[in-house]
């Protein structure tokens, strides 16, 4: 099915200029940029985000790293894109991601790994809504 999944080109990437090259593999994949915006996030926003995460020990440093530059929030869109696009990411760890993917190009550590690819089709409904209005989104 034609699906939407929400990403993330995280601060560790905007701040080594990489918007382009990671939209451009995205864009190579077949993947839709469908929405895109760069914002900062706030402390309440990064901690909503990632409240699935709140009890774990790199919580408090997820939060900050999220806040500690620039992001670039998107809507991706394409048939199974929420699978496709988390196989174009790679390993959450970039020392397992394999070659060919985003991570393995780009990403520096676990923490600072460039990107977010929503997990399933309900996460990226509430991922998408929590960043974009409706009609931000432009198919
Ligand atoms: P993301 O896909 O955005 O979702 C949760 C994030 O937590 C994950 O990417 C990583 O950036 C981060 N993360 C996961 N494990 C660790 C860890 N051991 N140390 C620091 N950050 C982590």
């Amino acid at each position: 099915a034609v699906e939407r999944t929400f990403s993330i080109i995280k601060p560790d990437a905007t701040a080594r200029n990489l918007t382009g090259a990671i939209n451009a593999m995205i864009e190579q994949s077949g993947l839709r940029i469908v929405a895109q915006k760069r914002i900062r996030i706030t402390r309440e926003q990064a901690q909503t985000f990632y409240a699935v995460h709140s009890q774990r020990p790199f919580f408090g440093e997820l939060v900050d790293f999220m806040m500690s530059g620039p992001v670039v929030v998107q809507v991706l869109e394409g048939e199974n894109a929420i699978a496709r696009y988390r196989e174009l990411m790679g390993a959450t760890d970039p020392s397992k991601a394999a070659e060919g993917t985003i991570r393995k190009a780009h990403a520096a550590s676990i923490g600072e790994n460039s990107v977010h690819g929503s997990d399933a089709v309900e996460t990226a409904a509430i991922e998408i809504a929590q960043f974009f209005a409706g009609n931000e989104i432009v198919g």
